[in-house]
């Protein structure tokens, strides 16, 4: 007899007024350092800003490579400079804007499947979740409250 495992997940939608003030800071972080962006491959600018527990912020972006596969997306390129400097501090969310090159609106943007996972790592790591905020081209933020609405069958644990 067949059965089903059914994991339900869902995204929420922050219009502006319901941001906290962090994540106006945070999403500016993320548009700003997404001009920035090393993507003469894809032309597609990618942003991430990330708040961690004592309350520091970091932004990076994606940085792409002649040799395609060794470029790295801006999620990684943020978790992995901050959580190198700050080993001891829980990252708490990452804000995430996008766009095409010369576009004038936002691309909508989830984290790739490596990105899901690299951020499973950390909830791992400090046994927490991580907020995923991404910013619609509407305006709005989606938000995932755990790397588990992105990534719901994802493999986190050696033993079980
Ligand atoms: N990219 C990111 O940096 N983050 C994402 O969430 C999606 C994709 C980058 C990888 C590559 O440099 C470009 O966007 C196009 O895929």
């Amino acid at each position: 007899m067949r059965k089903k495992i059914e994991m339900n997940v869902s995204l929420e939608v922050y219009p502006p007024q319901e941001w906290t003030d962090e994540d106006r800071i945070l999403t500016e972080m993320a548009k700003a350092i997404m001009e920035k962006a090393h993507a003469p491959y894809s032309d597609f600018l990618v942003g991430a800003a990330l708040l961690l527990d004592n309350g520091e912020m970091y932004a990076a972006n994606n940085q792409e490579n002649v040799s395609f596969p060794v470029g790295v997306c801006a999620e990684r390129a943020v978790l992995s400079y901050a959580v190198g400097n700050r080993p001891q501090s829980r990252p708490v969310k990452i804000i995430i804007a996008a766009k095409k090159r010369l576009s004038e609106r936002y691309a909508t943007v989830t984290p790739c499947g490596l990105c899901r996972q690299t951020i499973n790592e950390y909830e791992i790591k400090f046994n927490s979740p991580i907020q995923i905020m991404m910013l619609h081209p509407d305006g709005d933020l989606l938000v995932a409250s755990s790397v588990e609405t992105l990534l719901p069958f994802r493999f986190n644990d050696l033993n079980a």
